[in-house]
């Protein structure tokens, strides 16, 4: 699967823009500020139906324009297959897979695989535990259909509780029947994390392994903010019952204060002399070094998961790491289609990747360079 062709119109800073690409390697190259990271946005769109950087879809609108619109053309084993994508400032969002209209964004997750790999994504270690459960959630939407109905049905009767949490009087059954269904959708989604932790904790170390010449034995754990048991109906109950017995405090609140909204990840670096947990002892290098394998296994995991490599966007991430990461990063990367930006063409790039097709962006517009 790969893009043939991108089509936009008044998204952030393009006015028009109509691209092909090369089926394997992109390389995009702008100074700042100019659209790159813009144009990474507009592809990634089709995968989820919204941004990775934004959670208001209008920001995306181009100043002074009242929609955006985005139409990409994918090359799918079947043929042809085309996403377009309007974003309305009246805050309507239609999506069309093939002429179309579909329901939810969700079906768009069957159809595209894409990672975007950005700086930031370097600090996820260090990052407070809302930036880790959004990287698990986002995975486990993309390959788990049924994780991101949990998540959306948990989200939306946490939403429910809390605002009733405001209220005045609360009706003891009322509460109860948000209480059954919190616990029910959360102890679904409980152990769907825990068992895809487990997972990517097993590949992320082989490539850790790699990165750091097996020095380091990386390892991930899920650091549930209740009591964890594998047996869902099990899970269902233990958080039921917290759910009553921190009642009192949630009512002092005004919210639910436990609860997998408030669940982590903890990472572990095992070298010959020690454990540590990597968040509160490890250098900056060994963080951002577990970050970049635990990015790498999200690629694999992919693979095992739906049988092909995802497309991968590549965010001036090059420029974040040292010598020896950037060329272990470029020989090892393995993608169905790769669009990688950067300020100026570096070498390396081109040895490696010698058919690229290679664009330069400059205010909103991009030339392909022949
Ligand atoms: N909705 C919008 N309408 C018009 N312009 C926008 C909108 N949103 C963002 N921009 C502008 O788009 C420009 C390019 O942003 P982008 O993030 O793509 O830059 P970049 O090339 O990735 O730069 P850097 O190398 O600094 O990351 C920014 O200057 C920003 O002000
Ligand atoms: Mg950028």
């Amino acid at each position: 699967m790969y893009i043939k062709t991108l089509k936009i119109k008044d998204f952030r800073n393009y006015e028009v823009l109509d691209l092909e690409f090369d089926k394997k390697v992109n390389i995009i190259i702008g100074s700042n500020a100019q659209g790159k990271t813009n144009l990474l946005e507009s592809i990634y769109i089709s995968s989820l139906g919204r941004s990775f950087r934004t959670s208001k879809d209008t920001d995306m609108i181009r100043f002074g324009a009242e929609r955006s619109i985005i139409d990409l053309v994918y090359n799918k084993d079947l043929g042809d297959m085309d996403i377009n994508i309007i974003i309305n400032k009246d805050h309507k969002k239609t999506v069309k897979i093939d002429g179309v209209k579909i329901k939810k964004t969700s079906q768009l997750l069957d159809n595209v695989y894409i990672v975007i790999f950005s700086p930031d994504d370097l600090k996820i270690v260090k990052d407070e535990p809302e930036k880790r459960r959004k990287f698990i959630d986002k995975e486990l939407c993309q390959i788990r259909p049924s994780y991101y109905n949990n998540l959306y049905n948990y989200k939306k009767v946490l939403l429910e509780r809390n605002t009733y949490l405001k209220e005045m009087y609360i009706d003891p059954d009322m509460m109860d029947i948000w209480d059954q269904q919190l616990a029910d959708y959360g102890s679904k989604i409980m152990i769907q994390r825990n068992s895809f932790i487990n997972e990517i904790s097993d590949t992320s170390r082989e490539i850790h392994k790699g990165i750091t010449n097996n020095k380091e034995i990386l390892s991930l754990k899920y650091d549930p903010n209740i009591e964890y048991n594998d047996n869902q109906t099990i899970q269902k109950s233990i958080f039921y019952k917290v759910l009553k017995d921190s009642f009192d405090n949630d009512m002092r609140m005004r919210t639910t204060t436990k609860g997998p909204h408030k669940d982590d990840i903890d990472f572990f670096i095992k070298t010959d002399d020690n454990k540590i947990n990597v968040r509160n002892f490890g250098s900056q290098g060994q963080q951002r070094t577990a970050a970049l394998s635990l990015k790498l296994a999200e690629i694999d995991i992919i693979k095992k998961e739906t049988g092909e490599y995802p497309i991968l966007l590549l965010d001036d991430v090059l420029s974040e790491l040292d010598l020896e990461r950037q060329e272990y990063l470029i020989k090892t990367l393995s993608f169905n289609q790769l669009f990688i930006t950067t300020a100026e063409m570096q070498e390396k790039l081109m040895e490696e990747f010698p058919d690229a097709s290679i664009f330069r962006v400059v205010k909103g517009k991009v030339e392909k360079k022949l």
